[in-house]
Formats: C-alpha cells, sequence, structure tokens
C-alpha cells in the first residue's frame, strides 16, 4: 500500500502537460516525472551513440544503460543525461519526432516504464506522458487525460519551442499532427484514455482553472 496517491496526466503534445503538471506537483508537494523527456533522452543518447531510431534492440540496450537524473536548478526542472544538462537539447524538432520514433519500439517502452515504476514506488507523485495511466500505473489513485484541439495545441507548441519564429504555425501544425497519429496507433501502448480517468479539455481553459479542476480530485491538498 503507498502512503501517498499517484497521480498520472497522460494526453497528446501540446494539451500542457508539461506546466500543468509542474503547477500540481508543486500544489501537492509532490515529485513530478516527466516520462517524456526520458524518450527523448533515449532518442538523443542513440544518436549521439550512432544507433539507428528504427532498430528496436540496440535501442533497448540504450534505454537500458540510460544514466538520466532530474534535478532543481535554480528552482527549474531539468534533465541530466551521464552528467550533462540536456534540458534544451531534447526539445528540438529533430528530437521530438527521435523520441516519437524510439518510444514506438517495445523494447525501449519495457525498460523505460520499469524505470518510472522503480521511480514512483512510494506515491506523492505526478507522473505525465501517454501511458502513465494505462500501462505504467493502472492502478493510480487519481488520473487525469489532458487534451486540446489540435490548432491550440499546436499554437502552444510553437510558443514553447521557437518563440523567435523559426518554425512556421503551419510546421508546427504539421508535427504536432503527424505525432498525434503515430503516439495513437502504434501497437506498444497507444495514446488513449485511461480505465478512470477524467477527460479535460483544455482548449478554452487557463493553467489556474484546469489546475484547480484537478486540485479537487486530490483529498487532502490543500486548494
Ligand atoms: O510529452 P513529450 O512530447 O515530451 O513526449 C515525447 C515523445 O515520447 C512523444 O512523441 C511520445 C513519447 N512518449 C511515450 O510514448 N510515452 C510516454 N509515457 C511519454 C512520451
Amino acid at each position: 500500500m503507498r502512503s501517498r496517491p499517484v497521480v498520472t496526466i497522460d494526453g497528446p503534445s501540446g494539451a500542457g502537460k508539461t506546466t500543468v503538471s509542474k503547477r500540481l506537483a508543486e500544489a501537492a508537494g509532490f515529485v513530478r516525472i516527466d516520462t517524456g523527456a526520458m524518450y527523448r533522452a533515449v532518442a538523443l543518447a542513440a544518436r549521439r551513440a550512432g544507433v539507428s531510431w528504427d532498430d528496436a534492440v540496440p535501442l533497448g540496450g540504450v534505454a537500458r544503460e540510460l544514466d538520466l537524473s532530474f534535478r532543481t536548478v535554480a528552482g527549474a526542472p531539468r534533465v541530466f543525461l551521464s552528467g550533462e544538462d540536456v534540458s534544451d537539447t531534447i526539445r528540438t524538432p529533430e528530437i521530438s519526432m527521435g523520441a516519437s520514433a524510439v518510444s514506438a519500439h517495445g523494447p525501449v517502452r519495457e525498460s523505460l516504464v520499469a524505470k518510472q515504476r522503480e521511480m514512483a514506488r512510494e506515491g506523492g507523485v505526478v507522473l505525465e506522458g501517454r501511458d502513465t495511466g494505462t500501462v505504467v500505473f493502472p492502478d493510480a489513485e487519481v488520473k487525469f487525460f489532458l487534451d486540446a484541439a489540435a490548432a491550440v495545441r499546436a499554437r502552444r507548441r510553437q510558443l514553447e519551442i521557437s518563440p523567435s519564429g523559426a518554425q512556421s504555425f503551419e510546421e508546427v501544425l504539421r508535427d504536432v499532427l503527424r505525432r498525434d497519429v503515430r503516439d495513437s496507433t502504434r501497437e506498444h501502448s497507444p495514446l488513449r484514455v485511461a480505465d478512470g480517468a477524467l477527460y479535460i479539455d483544455s482548449t478554452t481553459m487557463t493553467v489556474d482553472e484546469v489546475v484547480g479542476e484537478m486540485l479537487r480530485r486530490l483529498p487532502g491538498v490543500p486548494r
């Protein structure tokens, strides 16, 4: 039995999971686990090791050997790969596509899911990703599925990755739609709403409204 709950937030790219999970974890005093960053780190580590994003078995090895840690630096969550801060490197459009590609392979998913279960074993965590409520913790105490209209998700993504406008809205929307199709039609752990998850459409909601809605489901956490 866990003394504190496991909270899962799944949903497509740009639905607001990152912002919302940070705020929710802060408000609840929970640890946040960004599972997407783990798939991104595998894509980066594979690229550096010369392993193709299509090669399932060696990719599983890269995922197993991954030396990854999450640390807070000057109040901001950062991701470290073998001691190097890769928080920005893993957010480029190229690594985003690579993460989507490597995450379709069973051996990669098995390794990362095992790490995620170990990290969240004691509870008091917010996991965000695509399969955290369906596969990683089907018995999570509180589950959410966060969604938004594709155009709104693309706009948010564009502001996040390319504030200077280096990528046009059309390019970002095309990438978002491509990743949506790949993430929700793959054989292993496709993106879907978990049993018992509360579906939240954030298209016209503010971050405060979404976090408020979530906090109402978390017993014992002051709002
Ligand atoms: O949430 P994100 O954009 O950082 O995720 C990057 C990619 O990783 C995304 O295309 C899908 C994949 N992913 C996954 O398959 N399962 C997860 N739990 C999290 C992310």
